[in-house]
């Protein structure tokens, strides 16, 4: 039986510290974390396409009980869910990745930790330092900064860099326009403390001056050919771009489109998670986010190739529900249910799971 332990009200179930973190929040923060882009058609999506995606279970598969466990670049994870970066996290939580670190490391999985943050880089480093942990960076605006922000997450350890190229600048997020919300400063500022050398719009994603072209893939293989670094390409929605990844250098890809929040109306990641399985053909690693609430969502996009998933949102709930210890819960949630859905599927563990364990509604 899956191994449960007991948990206050609050915090029993995923919807449940969706619930309780929402709750306490200031109504212009709930949409801001909550909120798309544009008429929110990919946000929905994001979730109705798992809905479309069917388990196949087999019986009396004399299989032995299933482990979590897996592997990414090198690292173990006591499941293949990493959390994703998510900027301006104090809104949600005073301690933000710090909280979301801990626990991690606590759980025994890896922190993706944005750019953008409340707390700098080498403080969220340094409070998990048993963790591995991936740094997150817009490639665009000054090349001197984007160098120097790399070579901090070198020199505090950091295990690989996740590249975001969605967001050369933020989507048409229409319930900030409706709330004249505007991020404050100190929120997202935690690597540029006052008399820092700043970069913030480059930090949160915004070309600057507008006249500035987005950064090619050449400019980028050159910049991180010099780094030691592995690096994944976050944002990559069809095979094309995937394939450019990797023949620019990257061990990878995310296949994501942002959580709903970049260009509304592009598909869904776990619909173009397939494509970009087959052209990645097992030359890098392949990660998904957007949209995964449940255990069952990370076995089906398990299923269909990916080698681990990011959770955003899911995170922010947990964090805004009860710091780090709602932030374990959530993970301890996600493998309970993982686990729960491996048994009744008749699957012996994440290693064992393929493409014959879903199908697509008709
Ligand atoms: C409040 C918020 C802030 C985010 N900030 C960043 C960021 O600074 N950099 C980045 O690459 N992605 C950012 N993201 C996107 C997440 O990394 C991730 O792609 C997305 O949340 C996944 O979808 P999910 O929330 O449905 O799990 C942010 C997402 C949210 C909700």
């Amino acid at each position: 039986m899956v191994e449960r332990t007991t948990v206050r009200a609050g915090l029993r179930t995923l919807r449940e510290i969706e619930r309780t973190g929402l709750a306490g929040m200031d109504p212009v923060i709930v949409e801001f974390l909550q909120g798309g882009s544009g008429a929110e058609i990919t946000l929905r999506r994001n979730r109705s396409a798992f809905d479309r995606i069917r388990f196949v279970p087999r019986v009396m598969s004399g299989r032995p009980y299933p482990s979590t466990s897996s592997t990414l670049l090198g690292i173990d994870l006591r499941m293949p869910v990493l959390t994703a970066p998510f900027g301006a996290e104090g809104y949600f939580h005073e301690e933000g990745h710090l909280a979301v670190a801990r626990a991690n490391e606590r759980f025994g999985t890896c922190s993706v930790v944005p750019e953008a943050g409340t707390f700098s880089i080498e403080e969220v480093a340094g409070a998990a330092p048993a963790a591995a942990v991936f740094g997150q960076l817009h490639p665009m605006g000054s090349e001197a900064n984007f160098r120097a922000m790399v070579q901090r997450y070198v020199d505090a350890g950091y295990r690989a860099l996740v590249l975001t190229l969605d967001c050369p600048q933020p989507g048409w997020r229409e319930h900030n326009l409706l709330n004249d919300f505007n991020i404050d400063n100190r929120v997202v500022g935690g690597n540029y403390p006052p008399g820092a050398e700043v970069d913030m719009e480059r930090a949160l994603g915004q070309l600057y001056p507008q006249s500035d072209p987005v950064w090619s893939w050449a400019k980028l293989t050159a910049l991180l050919a010099e780094f030691p670094l592995p690096w994944l390409a976050k944002g990559i929605l069809t095979a094309e771009d995937a394939r450019a990844a990797l023949d620019a250098g990257a061990a990878g890809v995310v296949v994501s489109n942002h959580g709903g929040r970049q260009l509304d109306g592009v598909r869904s990641a776990i619909e173009a998670l397939e494509p970009v399985v087959a052209a990645v053909d097992g030359r890098g690693a392949v990660l998904l986010d957007s949209g995964i609430r449940r255990g069952s969502d990370v076995v089906k996009a398990i299923a269909m190739g990916a080698d681990a998933v990011l959770i955003g949102r899911l995170s922010a709930y947990g964090i805004a529900a009860a710091g780090e210890d709602g932030a374990h819960q959530v993970l301890e949630l996600l493998r309970q249910e993982i686990e729960t859905v491996l048994v009744l599927l008749g699957r012996g563990g994440i290693a064992d799971l393929d493409r014959s364990a879903v199908e697509w509604e008709d």
